[in-house]
């Protein structure tokens, strides 16, 4: 039974589509669990960037995509998906649970009045329908993919949502074509995942979105909609937490964030900016600028205990290279207090000061350098960036075992 969970451990666009790639080579099915069409999960394979919105990155691995029941689906990104997949020579068709509800083109209306009535005090979501495909699901009146199927009863429930919300909800005719087509897949995902963890085979969970986007664990409301935490794999897929041999914690060198919220170690200087443009940290998604800062300790901590992390996947290490002098903000002050833990409230963690220590930086490297720091191995990184490495597992209490040193598959350090 090898049920391998891979979870983000900030606030999203830590990696997690390339460490899904890697990690999904040997295995038989990759699944989306939770989110939407909002996460964009990038591999890069010999230079080519392939973004996927809908469909596990660990898809282009040649592991069979699954798309299960906690998901709100945009089939016409799941569409385009297959064909990005077999440009790379990969012929596939997502198994997609009967359950999972599907966005519709009212959601994404809906999600941007909303963003307009909130003003200036806006989420900045990625417009994709997420949080209002996710309202209705919660107030029962989701349509759910097998629904497409049932013409005679869909009619009803789309007369319910537009009564509801007394707005039409869009040509949905696309989306029942669509579902006609995946016909064949959409399946009772539920016992397919437990039937084949049974089996001893291989299965990745690739989160999306990161722990402190969670709805519940996050920083509410500048969250997304879903849980995008651990608990998460069992409530969508419907596998028990005892199939899950491996939770897998995915990092940035630093953080980052898209869109508004708190973020205690953001930096609105210049360094701030030379970051965003070393680390090209504009949203795959959206193409928005993401904020930058130094790593936080105390909120990587609050990640860890919520999703009893095993092991810690490290990305974007390269971007660091070149500065002289590196901060890790490793515990706050809160009212005077030093607090070592990030606090599970908000109002608390706005008033949160980080406190640094400083480190030596290492020289840049170009990516050819990188590449043969990735051919040799972990003894092959700069001095500074060993230290660097080894601090974050003793101030995290976890091993990191894989360090991404540059985008394309291959430019990685196992310890
Ligand atoms: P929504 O998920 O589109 O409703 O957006 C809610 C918040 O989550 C916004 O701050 C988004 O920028 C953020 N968000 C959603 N998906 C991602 C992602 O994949 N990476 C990073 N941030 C995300």
């Amino acid at each position: 039974m090898t049920g391998v969970a891979i979870i983000g451990l900030q606030w999203g666009d830590e990696g997690k589509g390339k460490i899904s790639y890697l990690l999904s080579r040997d295995a038989e099915y990759v699944v989306r669990f939770q989110g939407g069409a909002n996460a964009g999960h990038t591999v890069v394979l010999d230079d080519r960037e392939l973004r996927f919105n809908m469909l596990p990155a660990g898809s282009a691995s040649g592991a069979k995509p699954c798309i299960a029941s906690g998901t709100v689906v945009d089939l016409s990104e799941v569409l385009e998906e297959i064909e990005l997949l077999k440009s790379i020579g990969i012929s596939t068709q997502p198994l997609i649970s009967r359950n999972a509800c599907i966005v519709l083109p009212i959601h994404k209306e809906l999600d941007s009045m909303i963003e307009q009535i909130r003003s200036s005090e806006a989420i900045g979501t990625t417009r994709r329908g997420i949080g209002p495909a996710y309202s209705d699901k919660a107030l029962r009146i989701g349509i759910k993919i097998e629904d497409l199927l049932d013409s005679g009863s869909l009619k009803s429930k789309i007369k319910l949502i537009e009564d509801f919300h007394k707005l039409p909800v869009g040509d949905i005719e696309e989306w029942v074509k669509l579902a006609e087509k995946f016909s064949g897949n959409i399946c009772d995902l539920e016992i397919i995942l437990n039937d084949e963890l049974d089996r001893g085979k291989k299965i990745i969970f690739e989160g999306a979105q990161g722990t402190l986007l969670d709805i519940d664990q996050g920083t509410y409301p500048y969250v997304t909609s879903s849980n995008t935490t651990i608990g998460a794999v069992f409530t969508s897929c419907g596998v028990g937490p005892r199939k899950i041999s491996e939770i897998i914690g995915v990092m940035k060198a630093y953080t980052t964030r898209v869109g508004a919220g708190v973020f205690p170690t953001e930096l609105k200087n210049r360094e701030g900016d030379i970051l965003r443009e070393k680390g090209r940290e504009y949203g795959t998604t959206t193409g928005r600028p993401r904020r930058v800062g130094w790593l936080d300790i105390p909120l990587l901590r609050y990640s860890i205990m919520i999703n009893s992390i095993d092991w810690i996947a490290l990305t974007k290490l390269d971007v660091l290279g070149g500065i002289r002098k590196i901060k890790i903000c490793i515990e706050y002050d809160i009212n005077g207090e030093r607090v070592e833990m990030a606090p599970p409230n908000v109002r608390t963690l706005e008033k949160a000061k980080p406190v640094y220590i400083h480190l030596d930086g290492w020289s840049a490297l170009t990516r050819e350098e990188w590449k043969k720091v990735a051919v040799k191995g972990w003894d092959a990184l700069p001095e500074n960036a060993k230290i660097y490495i080894e601090i974050i597992e003793k101030l995290l209490s976890r091993p990191i075992k894989l360090v991404s040193v540059g985008a394309s598959a291959g430019m990685e350090v196992a310890k």
